[in-house]
């Protein structure tokens, strides 16, 4: 089902590289993917993917971010809507069975009663925030490093786990989730510090996967490394990500079909450096912009106003 989405998405890509000189693969691609994936998994029917992903980033941004009270306001707008959508779509119980709201409003807690609807809206409204935007961050931060990487781009579409490698160290080096919060249960001692209970925590789980205590020159990308999984991308403990593996397949398999489809694109010049999404816990290029050879290349501005 990836597959086939991906490539959708991206004989739509090819079509505007052809017709304009080149495209955004983090708006065409990279983000529009896990959103299209998650609207099949969840039976998500009656809205379309655009609406989704604005919904969702609105959330991040409002969570995240540090927007001021004007644009709280109308952040808050689009969250309460997508909340809205979402009670409606529990509500009305139209979605097919098997998929994820279908058999949240099915379940039965062990007294046998239903699951209440807030409690399932919750669940729907929190998965869709946490599987849609972390993974099109992941796939764009691992379409930009492969490109802008020597060599790499002909290998992923010809060697078998080059992809799901690369995607690893791209986890491990510069994870989507850049930090996490908890607060302590119990008075605990980390590295010497000593907390109370109920301290508010920030965790860097972006900086674990550089330390080089764990990982041997952490600033080089070494898809073979032996301890590749040693990072902290999907946290630890029992609130570890529980999409991990659906993230991770992905985004490998979204490489891979780029670089298959597209084999010709290179970054646009001057695409080094995107702009970068820059929340408290959430960080990606916004664009990643590529041409063919012998193109024109495309304009780079347009990109929304949450850059750094
Ligand atoms: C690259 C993509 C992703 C990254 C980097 C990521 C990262 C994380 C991190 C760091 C946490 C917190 C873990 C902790 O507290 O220890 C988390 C929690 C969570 N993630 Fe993901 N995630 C990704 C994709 C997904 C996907 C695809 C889904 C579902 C479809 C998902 C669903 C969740 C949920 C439900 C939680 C809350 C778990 C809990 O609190 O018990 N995530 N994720």
């Amino acid at each position: 089902m990836i597959e086939r989405i991906a490539d959708e998405l991206l004989s739509v890509a090819q079509t505007r590289i052809d017709t304009m000189g080149g495209c955004d693969l983090f708006t065409s691609f990279a983000q529009a993917l896990p959103c299209r994936v998650l609207m099949e998994l969840l039976g998500i029917r009656h809205v379309d993917a655009a609406t989704l992903m604005r919904w969702s980033d609105a959330s991040l941004e409002l969570f995240w971010g540090r927007p001021t009270p004007q644009r709280q306001l109308e952040l808050a707008e689009r969250v309460g809507e997508f909340h809205q959508w979402l009670t409606e779509a529990v509500r009305g119980d139209t979605a097919p069975p098997g998929s994820f709201i279908a058999s949240l409003t099915r379940h039965r807690l062990p007294d046998g009663k239903p699951l209440d609807v807030q409690t399932a809206v919750g669940a729907c409204f929190f998965v869709l925030i946490a599987g849609q935007s972390t993974t099109g961050q992941l796939i764009s931060t691992v379409l930009h490093r492969a490109l802008a990487e020597p060599g790499l781009w002909p290998r992923v579409a010809r060697e078998a786990g080059v992809a799901e490698a690369w995607v690893e160290e791209v986890l491990r080096r510069e994870p989507p989730v850049t930090t996490w919060r908890r607060v302590t249960a119990r008075p605990a001692e980390v590295s010497g510090v000593q907390l109370p209970a109920g301290a508010q925590l920030l965790l860097m789980l972006m900086g674990s996967g550089s330390d080089p205590e764990v990982f041997a020159h952490p600033e080089r990308m070494c898809p073979r490394r032996p301890n590749i999984r040693h990072h902290l991308a999907f946290g630890t403990g029992r609130h570890r990500c529980p999409g991990a593996s659906l993230a991770r397949t992905e985004a490998a398999v979204a490489l891979r079909a780029a670089a298959r489809s597209l084999p010709g694109v290179r970054l646009t010049a001057g695409a080094e450096e995107p702009p970068m999404l820059g929340l408290l816990s959430f960080r990606a290029p916004l664009q990643v912009a590529v041409e063919s050879p012998g193109d024109a290349p495309i304009p780079t501005a347009s990109v929304g106003s949450r850059n750094t």
